[in-house]
């Protein structure tokens, strides 16, 4: 089996900030119960004509210039997202077109916000058995489009972004472990009912507002710290690794109190979690992609540590990865 890890990161913010002020004057809500409750102070929306592929090209070409990998020698093209350009053909062909990669093999993953892990492993898996020799993974999202701007329940939370990752052989560190778990018997606590085969568009679905995420917020909120702490244990157990061996946790950025509930289950300080849901709210597929690449740039993420990402999502799904930089 082949060493696997990330050689190249990349990332894209849409230019337009909504902050917590521009919320008040759309639904009843402040700043004060936003930042206390999620930690969110802004989040970046989309312009009218970027799909989530736009995105996904910008933090792709990004990523592709810092591996230095010419997108023609691409072997595969996977896209996390839950807001894909349209229902077919994936994202992630879309991508390909524009990056002019020929000979990459192209698909989407839906696993929400454990999006970026999924397709993390999936690559490493492909990688690591001399199927492909790299991959481009994307989490990309324009959660604006899904978003219900008249539920203060959840138009909070969300924004949009993304951000990639080149994956390929490596000489030292790379991947040591890998734990994904899924639980479709909570399906229901976070969806977009309406708009699938189940309830197909119709004037009534629009009318009853079914084309918008729906969430039971408290319920997700206490199942999130138990599975990211289980899934981060798991994790750890199978690299052979302690906690207190972890340099940085990437951890999916979905409301500050699970990220910092789950640290504590870990006995992790609070200066080993990277956090960035300040600025960008929940990005779903694309969070924990987007602070990765962030930690790198930023030199939070030094050549030998050991980094944890860790995520939860809808499905529900859950993943985490160790990786030695
Ligand atoms: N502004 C002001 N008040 C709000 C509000 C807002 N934006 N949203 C909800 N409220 C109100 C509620 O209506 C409720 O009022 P009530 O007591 O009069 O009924 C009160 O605030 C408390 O609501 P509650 O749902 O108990 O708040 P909470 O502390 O659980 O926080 C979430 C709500 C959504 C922030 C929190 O549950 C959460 O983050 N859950 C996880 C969501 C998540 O991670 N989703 C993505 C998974 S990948």
């Amino acid at each position: 089996m082949r060493r696997v890890g990330i050689v190249g990161v990349g990332e894209y913010l849409p230019k337009k900030v909504l902050t917590n002020a521009d919320l008040e004057k759309m639904v009843q809500t402040s700043d004060e119960w936003i930042t206390t409750r999620t930690g969110i102070k802004q989040r970046r929306l989309a312009a009218k004509d970027e799909a989530s592929s736009d995105l996904a090209i910008k933090a792709g070409r990004r990523a592709l210039e810092d591996a230095r990998l010419n997108p023609k020698d691409l072997e595969l093209i996977i896209v996390a997202t839950i807001t894909p350009d349209m229902h077919f053909p994936s994202t992630a062909c879309f991508v390909q077109a524009n990056l002019g990669a020929k000979k990459a093999v192209c698909f989407d993953v839906s696993a929400a916000c454990a999006g970026f892990v999924y397709a993390l492993t999936i690559a490493q898996q492909f990688i690591s058995r001399g199927v492909y020799k790299n991959a481009l993974i994307i989490g990309a999202e324009v959660l604006s489009t899904i978003t219900d701007w008249e539920d203060r329940n959840t138009c909070v939370l969300f924004g949009d972004g993304a951000g990639a990752a080149v994956v390929a052989e490596v000489k030292s560190g790379g991947g040591l472990s890998t734990y994904l778990g899924s639980d479709g018997t909570k399906a229901d606590l976070l969806m977009i009912p309406g708009g699938g085969s189940r309830n197909p568009s119709t004037h009534e679905t629009i009318n009853k507002r079914l084309h918008y995420l729906k969430m039971q917020g408290n319920e997700v909120f206490k199942i999130a710290v138990k599975i990211m702490t289980e899934a981060a244990r798991e994790a750890l157990k199978q690299a052979d690794l302690e906690c207190s061996d972890v340099d940085l946790v990437i951890p999916h950025q979905a409301n500050i109190r699970i990220i910092m509930a789950m640290a504590k289950k870990l006995d992790l300080p609070p200066e080993r979690i990277y956090l960035n849901i300040e600025k960008y709210g929940n990005v779903s597929s694309a969070s924990t992609a987007i602070a990765l690449c962030e930690a790198v740039k930023t030199g939070r993420i030094k050549k030998g540590d050991i980094v944890l990402l860790d995520a939860f999502g809808s499905g529900l799904v859950w993943g985490a990865c160790v990786i030695k930089w």
